[in-house]
């Protein structure tokens, strides 16, 4: 019987993605995926360090399988991901954490493999971080989580160093693939079924600065658009100050690419903006939802809102949602502030109190569920197209899927994962829609 393994992925699709190419490797080298962490001899946590409740709950892990281990010396403990990027947190696991085996960064996963090799054979621990990206590694083999709708990298890193945020110093500067490879990789994907594809990146926006050949994003959609057998096209994140005319004109012009952007706002106040070094304005930004909307009537917009910014006012927070009023968001990501060692931000004065954050917090959450609802009532009645991802999460009698609007849908149906049906809308509910599938 084959050694099992176990990923366990914390944070954003950026690091589902690394672990699903950490999967790819470890298949490759004959290990195939545990159930549970006490049955498995491989253990990986892929981590995140965008906000501190997410270094909490690793370290939490970690306290766990402090115990696995001793029951289980012959257990491989690797760690990786954005918090390895971190001296600081290196040196807590060195110390608190011995019996881990492995810790690598965002820039050696390629590595993986043969630190495995050395592990078994020496079982000390290793640390192989690199401070800065080497070249990007292409054709690592990856094992997809769902083959109907595949996540592709497109560029690594990000320049932005917005004042709250640690990507920037965790996975260093913005690199981008080539088109080629991109492209390649989308068509053999097409070719064995899948049919939908998510281009990740810190900022795709700003896709194609670092290439020898010079394109851009939006080039690059008008390529993806026209490989066969792919019907959807999604992609994250945007980046308000990159957003630019040509690219919106894509937007309308590409029909595979779905009505629906993420477009991370962070703040209605100008002034808060300009703390978190944002490089636009309120004014800009409702511009471009304004020109979204003029090539694209029923798009979606989905975005990221932080709470409780140092320094914030109740004069910003109500900009916020004076802001969020005039969008009318389809969905929002909210998040209370919170201070990341080594970010500008965290040396500023004017903290927000705790209690008043949260109230800001519930404030903008209720603002943000009220449209929700709104928007998705609009839709009872209505006809959709729903691409299948599986069984329903809450009803195993049901499917689920997302609408180009990325709505997601329960429905009855007898189609098979990966077919677009329709189907008519019959339920809205706040975070997802009701359907019946219109079988033929
Ligand atoms: N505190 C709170 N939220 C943060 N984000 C990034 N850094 C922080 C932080 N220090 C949020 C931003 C970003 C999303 C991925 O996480 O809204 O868009
Ligand atoms: Fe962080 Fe800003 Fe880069 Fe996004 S654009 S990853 S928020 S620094």
């Amino acid at each position: 019987m084959s050694k099992k393994y176990l990923i366990t992925t914390f944070g954003c699709q950026m690091n589902e993605h690394d672990s699903e190419k950490l999967a790819g490797m470890l298949e490759n080298m004959g290990y195939s995926e545990g159930e549970t962490l006490e049955t498995s001899d491989i253990i990986v946590l892929n981590t995140c360090s965008v906000r501190e409740n997410a270094d909490l709950s690793f370290f939490g892990k970690l306290g766990y399988l402090k115990n696995l281990k001793k029951n289980h010396p012959d257990l491989t403990i690797s760690v990786c991901g954005c918090m390895m990027q971190q001296p600081h947190i290196v040196e807590t696991v060195k110390k608190k954490y011995p019996f881990v085996d492995i810790v690598f960064g965002t820039h050696n996963l390629h590595e993986f493999p043969q630190m495995l090799i050395e592990s078994l054979s020496n079982r000390e621990l290793s640390v192989h971080v690199w401070n800065e990206e080497g070249d990007i590694v292409e054709d690592l083999p990856v094992k997809r989580k769902l083959e109907t709708k595949a996540f592709i990298t497109i560029m690594y890193g990000c320049n932005n160093f917005c004042t709250y945020c640690i990507v920037p110093f965790t996975r260093g500067r913005e690199r981008s693939r080539k088109p080629e490879d991109i492209i390649r990789e989308i068509t053999e994907l097409a070719q064995n079924g899948t049919k939908e594809i998510m281009l990740l990146g810190q900022n795709v926006n700003s896709y194609g600065k670092t290439l020898e050949n010079r394109m851009d994003f939006a080039d690059l959609l008008y390529q993806i658009n026209e490989i066969k057998y792919l019907e959807r096209i999604r992609f994250m994140t945007s980046h308000p100050k990159d957003l630019s005319e040509k690219l919106i004109k894509a937007f309308g012009a590409c029909e595979k690419v779905c009505n629906h952007i993420h477009l991370p706002v962070q703040s209605g106040s100008n002034r808060i903006l300009k703390l978190m070094n944002r490089q636009y304005t309120k004014e800009h930004y409702l511009q471009l939802i304004e020109k979204l909307r003029m090539v694209d009537k029923n798009i979606a917009i989905s975005t990221d809102i932080i709470v409780g910014f140092p320094g914030e006012t109740e004069e910003d927070f109500a900009e916020t949602l004076d802001l969020v009023k005039k969008v009318r968001y389809d969905s929002a990501f909210t998040f209370l502030y919170s201070p990341r060692k080594g970010t500008p931000a965290e040396k500023y004065e004017d903290i927000i109190d705790e209690d008043i954050k949260h109230k800001r917090f519930n404030q903008l959450l209720k603002t943000l569920n009220d449209i929700t609802q709104e928007k998705n009532l609009l839709y009872e009645g209505e006809m959709v197209d729903v691409l299948i991802e599986g069984k329903s999460k809450t009803d195993e009698t049901k499917l689920s899927g997302r609408t180009t609007t990325n709505k997601l849908v329960n429905f009855k149906s007898n189609s098979k994962e990966g077919k677009i049906v329709p189907v008519r809308i019959t339920k809205a509910r706040t975070f997802s829609l009701e359907g019946e599938a219109i079988e033929n």
